[in-house]
């Protein structure tokens, strides 16, 4: 049986605007890395915040380009949906490591996600 939905604010709603991302860890130094981030079109994503490559923090290290995080260190792409990618220099796409991706809400003013329990995280 899955546990119940625990929502944990991580930011005010209007710290992450469209094409920005920031880095949050809503339970201390000892919780999970998070990365808030907003697509162009506005869509709020809550993700783990260490890249699947070589482990930048994408909340310094990541950029927004449209509707994708990219990660600064070596150019590897993160969609919505935690899907990793990276398009070579002829423009083909190649898959990644995905990354984890939390159910996010907005609420009251804030952005609010349901974090994994310490005994599953990095499972989703
Ligand atoms: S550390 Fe993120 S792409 Fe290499």
């Amino acid at each position: 049986m899955l546990g119940a939905v625990v929502w944990r604010r991580l930011v005010q709603v209007d710290q992450v605007l469209p094409g920005c991302a920031l880095p949050c860890d809503p339970e201390g130094p000892a919780g999970p890395e998070v990365v808030v981030w907003r697509t162009v079109g506005g869509r709020v994503v809550a993700m783990d915040a260490r890249c699947p490559h070589q482990w930048s923090h994408l909340g310094v290290e990541g950029v927004v380009d449209g509707d994708e995080l990219v990660c600064a260190s070596h150019f590897w792409r993160f969609s919505p949906e935690g899907v990793g990618t990276k398009v070579n220099v002829h423009g083909r796409r190649d898959p990644k490591a995905d990354i984890a991706v939390h159910p996010v809400r907005e609420r009251d003013g804030w952005v609010e996600a349901d974090l994994p329990p310490p005994d599953r995280r990095g499972t989703r």
